[in-house]
This record gives structure tokens, sequence and C-alpha cells, in this order.
């Protein structure tokens, strides 16, 4: 077997380190398991580094949107707009509050909602735009938030894949317009705590919701109760709520892991830089579009379009890189195409969203990667392709 055979890249993988493991440990030995001072530190440390105001740290980025739209009291048949092209969570989380996803097609080029679109899909139930952040890239969130602002609409970004980017100036998690960011801490994502999630919101009100919807709605401040205080052990539930509560040992990982973020998006970007000097003359083979001026993607994925005759060997490429030790995904099939959202329409409905998938690709982009591995990859699909 080669030495290449041995060791092998999966697409993504996360990053721990010593001081990782410590701050694990400590907080493991602290006898505090779950809610204690480090999710209150993570949160804080959160709030620090995106600039947003308040941050409600939960169990995944699935837990995450949940929370988002409960928080908006979104009724049965009212619709959100969900691009076509996202992870499944990002449109169940609109089902699990009984509103619909209404889809729209992406733009080829940002792989984001197409917001001229958006305008159109708008009707009298819309009560709110979910923006996907795909790949890193922040959506066109400045004219997103303007037809939220239009429409009186709220507007919702998933930043599951776009923790650390950049758009005018703004981090996101404090993009203006944006009422409600989440994020997810999965291990293939920017930071990771195993499994965890976090909303981030401009707005006091929702905040508040959001911190009891995660405990049970239970009441968490004073002013929030209702009824007067019977004594220490008064507990008083005021919304329908969840356990979606994130443990104090991987918040003490989320704030180990935060302070690498700049390093990790870092080398992600310069992965990516090696990445195109490698692929650039490869026929056939389309690499992600430059970033939109004053837009820094975090370069969660790196996707190139297999175009042509190519699209059709795409599982040929897939298996000549498993062969080599490379491993490679498909994100994702649209999900109007998932056989519980198919809504019976024409193939043809999403057709941005739907060539993509015939001709995506992710290849392997994570901290720990070494430009040695980046030309791996390169050399295995220039003989892939040949
Ligand atoms: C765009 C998007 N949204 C939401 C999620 C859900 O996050 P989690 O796996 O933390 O529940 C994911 C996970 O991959 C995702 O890619």
């Amino acid at each position: 077997m080669s030495p290449d055979a041995l060791d092998f890249l999966p697409y993504g993988r996360p990053w721990i380190d010593a001081d990782d493991l410590r701050a694990v440990e400590a907080a493991l030995k602290s006898g505090m398991i779950t809610t204690g001072p480090q999710v209150k530190a993570f949160e804080a440390a959160v709030e620090r580094y995106t600039g947003a105001a308040f941050a409600t740290a939960v169990s995944s980025g699935t837990a995450a949107l949940h929370a988002a739209f409960a928080c908006l009291n979104l009724k049965a048949g009212e619709e959100v707009i969900v691009p076509a092209l996202s992870f499944v969570a990002s449109a169940n989380a609109v089902r699990y509050v009984g509103a619909m996803p209404i889809f729209v097609d992406i733009d080829d080029k940002t792989l984001n909602l197409n917001p001229a679109l958006v305008e159109k899909a708008i009707t009298p139930r819309t009560r709110a735009i979910l923006a996907v952040d795909f790949t890193g890239l922040p959506a066109d969130l400045a004219r997103l938030a303007d037809i939220a602002h239009d429409q009186k609409l709220y507007l919702v970004e998933d930043a599951a894949h776009s923790f650390g980017a950049v758009q005018c100036d703004h981090k996101v998690g404090a993009i203006p317009g944006v009422d409600l960011t989440t994020l997810s801490f999965h291990p293939v994502k920017a930071i990771t705590t195993g499994e965890g999630g976090m909303v981030l919101t401009p707005h006091e009100n929702l905040h508040r919701k959001l911190q009891r919807f995660r405990h049970h709605g239970l009441a968490v401040q004073a002013e929030e109760r209702t009824m007067p205080l019977e004594g220490p052990w008064h507990q008083e539930m005021v919304d329908l709520g969840f356990n979606y509560r994130l443990t104090d040992f991987q918040c003490a990982l989320g704030v180990s892991q935060l302070a690498k973020l700049d390093r990790f998006l870092d080398k992600r970007r310069d992965l990516v830089e090696r990445y195109g000097q490698v692929l650039k003359d490869l026929a056939g083979c389309r690499l992600p579009s430059r970033e939109p001026p004053d837009t820094r993607s975090a370069w969660h994925l790196f996707v190139i379009r297999l175009e042509g005759a190519l699209a059709e060997r795409r599982r040929e490429v897939v298996e000549h890189l498993k062969k080599r030790g490379i491993g490679t995904q498909v994100h994702y099939r649209p999900i109007p195409r998932q056989p519980y959202y198919h809504t019976g329409g024409a193939p043809q409905e999403f057709p941005v969203a739907n060539r993509y998938y015939r001709e995506a690709l992710s290849l392997p982009l994570f901290p720990a990667m070494r430009f040695e591995d980046v030309d791996r990859v390169g050399r295995a699909l220039w003989e892939a392709v040949a």
C-alpha cells in the first residue's frame, strides 16, 4: 500500500490540541458538568468576537435554527423563504414551528439566495427570509435586509458555514438588518464543541425568549415571572421550550477553540489560494467564484464544479480520489428534491441549484492540511480527469 493510501484526507476534520484538552479537563473537574460559568464565558467571547449584542449557546446548529424560528412566534400556514440549496436542517427548523419553507433558487456565482427571486416569492403569508451563507460566503445581506425591511419581514441568517466571515466591515453575527444569526459547532465547522450551536441577535426581547426556549421555557430573569416568588424553589414556565442546553465542558472547548479561529480562517484562505494555483488550468473544472468586494468568506467548503462531459464522470472522479486516499463530498441535494419536501413540481423549477448539484464536488479543506496535501489532491484530480 502506498504511503498516500495510509494517510487518508477527509473533506473536513476538527483541530483539537493540548489547550483544548486542558480546558475540557478543567471544566469536567470543576463539578459543574452542565450549566456553569463556561456557558456565559463562551457566549460573552462570541459576543466580543462578532460584535453581536446577545448570544445564546444551544446544543446544535439545528437547535439554534429551531430556537430562532420559535422566538419569532411563527404560526401554521405562515411562510419563510429558504434557499433551495442548503443542508436540510435549514428548512426543517421552519417545519418544527409549523410554518412552510418556500424554496427560492440560488445565484450561480455566490451559491446563495438570489435576491431578485426572493422578492418574487413574497406573499401576504411570508414572515421571514432565511439567508444561508453557503460554503462560508455571506449572502447578499444588505439587499436582503432592504427587502425584509420594506416588506416588514424578519431576516434570519444561517451562518453554520460562515462563523468568522466579514461583510462591509461587520463580522457575521453583527451584520446590520439581520435579526437572528445561527451558528453550528459541529466538528467540520470553523470551530467545534462536538455538537453545539449559538443564536446571536441585536434584540433583547428575542434574546430573553431564546434563553428561555433552551431551558424548557422556564423564566430565567425575575422580571419574566408572572407569579409572586414562592421561595428559592420557585420555577415558572412561561413559554413552551426544550432542553437545548450546551454543557459547560463543551463551552470550555468552545472558548479554547475561539481563541484559534482567526488562525484557522487564515489557514483555510491560504489553502484555497493554493488550490487555485494547482487547479487553474484543469479543463472542465470550475473553481469557486471570487468573493464579492467587501466580503470575506470563512471558506468552510471548497467546492469545484465538474462541467460538461466531466460532470457525467463525477462518480468515477470520486472513486479515483478515494483510491488515492482522498475523501470528497457533495453538499447538498437541493432541499426541494428531498422526498419529504418534494412538491411534485417540474424538475426545471430550481435550475441553478439543480445544475449545481449535478456538477459539485467538495474537496478536502481543514486547518491541519498542508500545501503538500493540496498538491496531492490536485495530482489525483489531474489523473482522474486525464
Ligand atoms: C447550512 C447548515 N445549517 C444548519 C446545520 C445544522 O447544524 P448542526 O449539525 O450543528 O445541527 C448545518 C450542518 O451541517 C448546515 O450545514
